[in-house]
């Protein structure tokens, strides 16, 4: 049985994940509109993982007989600045989350929510990984600076990302 307490809280972070979704859409829109149609791929597969990330929290609601309440998602913003601002906000976005996930499992432990626990593991892992990906790309736009040719490499190295959906859970 979950609290109406804990399936409240992993309710908000279905909300959260799909605001997630909507910003690395917005931020590959804005990759479109300044010609990085490499950072707008890379952008809109993000997209497509939070929205599997949502999907894995919803569906963990409804096998714990609660159903989820679908809450207004916020706009996000139209402009991101630079490549490397936008790969910066993308990582700060991504610090928030893993506090938000934190936060939860914190929860999940004063309640002994064994499943839960159990469950939110993943979402632990994951965040590191995300963490991480983004720090990585940010190095890579730090040491190409303003250099054209490596930007344009960059591009084409964020082209070739493609959507393989994660497995919530494994
Ligand atoms: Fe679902 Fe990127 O955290």
């Amino acid at each position: 049985m979950i609290s109406d307490k804990m399936a409240a809280a992993i309710n908000t972070q279905v909300n959260r994940e799909m605001y997630s979704a909507y910003l690395y859409l917005a931020m590959s829109a804005y990759s479109e509109s300044i010609d990085l149609p490499g950072f707008a791929n890379w952008f809109r597969i993000q997209y497509q993982e939070e929205m599997v990330h949502a999907f894995g929290l919803y569906d963990y609601l409804i096998s714990r007989d609660y159903t989820p309440v679908l809450l207004a998602i916020e706009q996000p913003p139209k402009a991101f600045g630079t490549p490397l601002e936008i790969f910066k906000a993308a990582l700060e976005h991504e610090k928030k989350v893993t506090a938000w996930i934190n936060e939860l499992v914190t929860m999940a432990v004063a309640e002994q929510d064994y499943a839960a626990q159990s469950f939110l593991q993943w979402y632990v892992k994951e965040q590191v990984e995300e963490e991480a990906t983004a720090k990585l790309i940010i190095q890579e736009l730090k040491m190409a600076g303003n250099d054209g040719s490596t930007l344009f490499m960059i591009n084409r190295e964020l082209g070739a990302r493609v959507f393989t959906a994660p497995v919530v859970g494994q």
